[in-house]
């Protein structure tokens, strides 16, 4: 039985714990949700059993094709056990459909088919409001190598290519999503969490949001929203 030794670090909606393998941590996904890099802060019930559940889905289906990922498995309806990673500082987002901070950036209208896709890379650090950089940037500052760079940049297309027909099948387009990665014994895994928090996500037909962005915009039904997201590729929350 694994269980929970130290929390090692308190994010904003996970907490992380160390198990007694160095190798492992347990990370405990929590009902607490934030926008606005933290200044926008709620508790959602029923929100850490369906972003862990959400997650643990999401990583087996990047795992079985072929891309690395800390997950091990689920530990009870809000824990899973994941390798223990050194993170790098870096955020990787692909944009499959102009939405969010692109509009403001480049003063894109919401709903513009990017074609091919685009990508970019943010620093990991609230306080600076999660900039935007570039891989000069992340060399000069040796926030990551360039091989780092280059591995998260194609994994994290790879990703596109597995999650995008994922949700198509679904009834859902694949608007956007942020990953991190880090390293495990020489090896650049995925990290972090993938779920409705770090994606946007729409109806195909209605273009619905059913991502986070129902938290951010003020728009309800928020674990709704992500539930349904869930039952369409065949979570099952119970
Ligand atoms: P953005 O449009 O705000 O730049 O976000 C792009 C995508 O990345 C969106 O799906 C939300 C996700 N994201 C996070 O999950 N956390 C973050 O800190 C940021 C900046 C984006
Ligand atoms: N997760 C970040 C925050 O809590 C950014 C966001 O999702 O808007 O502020």
């Amino acid at each position: 039985m694994t269980t929970r030794t130290e929390l090692l670090y308190s994010g904003k909606a996970k907490s992380v714990y160390s198990t007694d393998n160095p190798d492992y941590m347990i990370m405990l996904f929590r009902n607490d949700t934030s926008a606005f890099d933290g200044k926008k802060v709620d508790q959602l019930d029923r929100k850490g059993m369906v972003n862990n559940k959400f997650n643990a889905f999401i990583m087996e289906k990047l795992e079985a094709a072929g891309i690395p990922t800390h997950f091990e498995k689920c530990l009870s309806d809000t824990e899973s056990l994941v390798k223990r990673l050194d993170m790098l500082p870096i955020e990787c987002v692909v944009r499959n459909v102009a939405a969010g901070s692109i509009c403001r950036r480049l003063g894109v209208e919401e709903g513009l088919t990017l074609n091919p896709p685009t990508f970019e890379m943010f620093l990991k650090d609230d306080a600076l409001g999660d900039p935007m950089v570039n891989e000069y940037h992340i060399d000069s500052f040796g926030w990551a190598t360039r091989d780092q760079v280059e591995t998260a940049k194609s994994l994290t297309f790879r990703v596109n290519d597995v999650l995008k027909k994922l949700f198509d099948d679904a009834g859902l387009l694949l608007v956007d999503y942020k990953l991190e990665f880090g390293m495990s014994k020489g090896q650049l895994v995925l990290g972090d969490e993938f779920s409705p928090d770090g994606c946007r996500l729409w109806d195909k037909e209605t273009r619905k949001k059913m991502d986070k962005d129902r938290f951010r915009q003020g728009l309800g039904g928020v674990i709704e929203s992500y539930e349904e997201v869930g039952r369409r590729l065949g979570i099952n929350f119970d």
